[in-house]
């Protein structure tokens, strides 16, 4: 069951978004003395990382895991790995042991037998990520053969964001997090909240339950 929280602007729902996310890392860290936190690349999460950087959250206690990257070389700007870097990890002061970033500079293949080994015996307590227009999720594309890949994590080949190459977390893993976050915002994303509302079979409607976050722009009437 999808649970929709609504919000006038960007703003606000960034805000909202970075709120709820401390109080599941708070509840996380009264069962385990480690929270595991997927993130989300593309350009909609940073006003929440900023806001989420304020939080009095011990981050020790954090360990930190994407759900995508793209592959390029380390330190390119495009990477989703730079912008979380930037809006949030730096901000924290996140020592190196708790960022556990995806070497896609070695391509999708064999990036992500390696970021499998690392996520094995990993269940993530947070998965917070992002949707596209296309309804797509971390690199999970409609119609793309990674969507049927039953590995933890799965190279990506012809994705049409680019760079076509990348590598995601698979559905499974996705599933398998105790809790779902997604924050999307923009008319450019209406049609896929409509769809998803109306059952649609999109990769974002296929992971489970979702706390959604959106602003007015994106929600459809409907
Ligand atoms: C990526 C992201 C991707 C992103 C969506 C939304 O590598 O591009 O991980 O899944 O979350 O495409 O992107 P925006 O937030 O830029 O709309």
């Amino acid at each position: 069951m999808h649970n929709w929280h609504i919000y006038e602007s960007q703003e606000l729902a960034a805000q909202a978004t970075a709120d709820f996310l401390a109080e599941l890392i708070k509840q996380s860290l009264q069962q385990n003395s480690i929270c595991h936190i997927a993130l989300p690349g593309g350009n909609t999460p940073a006003k929440c990382f900023h806001y989420l950087s304020q939080k009095n959250i011990n981050w020790q206690q954090i360990h930190w895991y994407l759900g995508d990257e793209r592959c390029l070389p380390v330190g390119h700007a495009e990477r989703n790995d730079v912008m979380i870097r930037q809006h949030l990890w730096s901000k924290i002061q996140a020592p190196d042991k708790t960022i556990h970033t995806i070497p896609t500079e070695l391509g999708a293949t064999e990036a992500a037998a390696k970021y499998a080994a690392i996520m094995k015996n990993i269940t993530l307590d947070i998965a917070f990520l992002g949707m596209g227009e296309d309804g797509h999720t971390a690199s999970l594309f409609p119609g793309n053969i990674a969507l049927k890949n039953l590995h933890s994590v799965v190279p990506v080949f012809n994705a049409p964001k680019p760079p076509a190459e990348r590598v995601s977390l698979s559905v499974s893993t996705l599933q398998h997090a105790r809790h779902r976050i997604v924050l999307t915002m923009g008319e450019g994303k209406q049609q896929a909240i409509a769809s998803i509302k109306n059952r649609g079979d999109l990769p974002i409607n296929s992971i489970g339950d979702i706390e959604w976050f959106v602003d007015t722009a994106a929600s459809s009437a409907n």
